[in-house]
């Protein structure tokens, strides 16, 4: 860790039932978490007001995903201000399900977070090669489109974090090294430094995120430009979640 605050993300994806997400939120209220670390979760959109009325304000909230502007007819989506409504001080964009699964492109994806931005919300923005594009040694070449189409749209990044996430080490177990990590998090640090600043490099946090659990997370946390993590499945085991959270260095 080196940058800013350590910063644990918890993406409880299309996961839970009012019954488990009780017991998560019961779990992570009597968790013991460190002072110095910003603890988000992200729950699905249809449980964030339980969350918002049950959880510890230590603890901030996040959307899944939001609109790429201001709400109306738009059958099935959540707008920005429909997250800040709700309580919502962050929301995730461009993860890589969104990518590959919804088919979200790099324009669209700067677009929302240019509209997040400008309704005061906190923007966590992915970026992270598959594997077949990590194969043909392409890994900067991706992760650097995506970040320049974030850039294209951002005009200031003070409430921007961006989440490296392997799309190859995302739900498979298969937890990149903490020196496959470092080495990329440093290539997107030196990017910000060259096309946007030397003060946006050094203080934008770079979290980790795919297959982080408490296992791993004490040897990657290690590392001088891992901020933090995005996590998903030990996301929702409490005590597990507390772990990641407390393995800041
Ligand atoms: O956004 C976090 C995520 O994609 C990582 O998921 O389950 O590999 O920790 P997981």
């Amino acid at each position: 860790a080196g940058s800013g605050k350590f910063f644990v993300g918890g993406n409880w994806k299309c996961n839970g039932t009012k019954d488990s997400i009780s017991k998560l939120v019961s779990d992570l209220n009597g968790a013991t978490l460190e002072n110095d670390v910003d603890v988000v979760v992200a729950p699905p959109f249809v449980y964030i007001d339980q969350v918002k009325s049950s959880l510890t304000d230590r603890v901030e909230i996040s959307g899944q995903n939001a609109w790429v502007g201001k709400g109306g007819a738009f059958t099935g989506e959540i707008s920005a201000e429909q997250l800040i409504d709700v309580g919502c001080k962050w929301v995730i964009l461009g993860h890589s399900e969104r990518r590959h699964i919804i088919g979200e492109d790099n324009e669209f994806i700067g677009k929302k977070a240019a509209y997040a931005l400008s309704q005061n919300l906190k923007v966590i923005a992915c970026i992270g090669e598959k594997l077949e594009e990590r194969e043909a040694g392409k890994t900067f070449e991706v992760c650097f489109q995506q970040l320049k189409a974030f850039a294209d749209s951002i005009s200031s990044w003070t409430d921007v974090v961006i989440a490296y996430e392997p799309v190859w080490a995302i739900g498979t177990g298969k937890v990149a090294t903490p020196l496959q990590a470092q080495e990329v998090h440093v290539a997107v640090r030196d990017w910000l430094k060259k096309n946007i600043s030397p003060e946006v490099a050094s203080a934008t946090r770079i979290i980790y995120g795919g297959s982080v659990n408490g296992s791993n997370c004490a040897e990657l946390a290690k590392q001088e430009d891992i901020d933090g993590f995005l996590v998903g499945g030990a996301s929702l085991k409490g005590p597990e979640f507390a772990t990641i959270v407390n393995s800041v260095t």
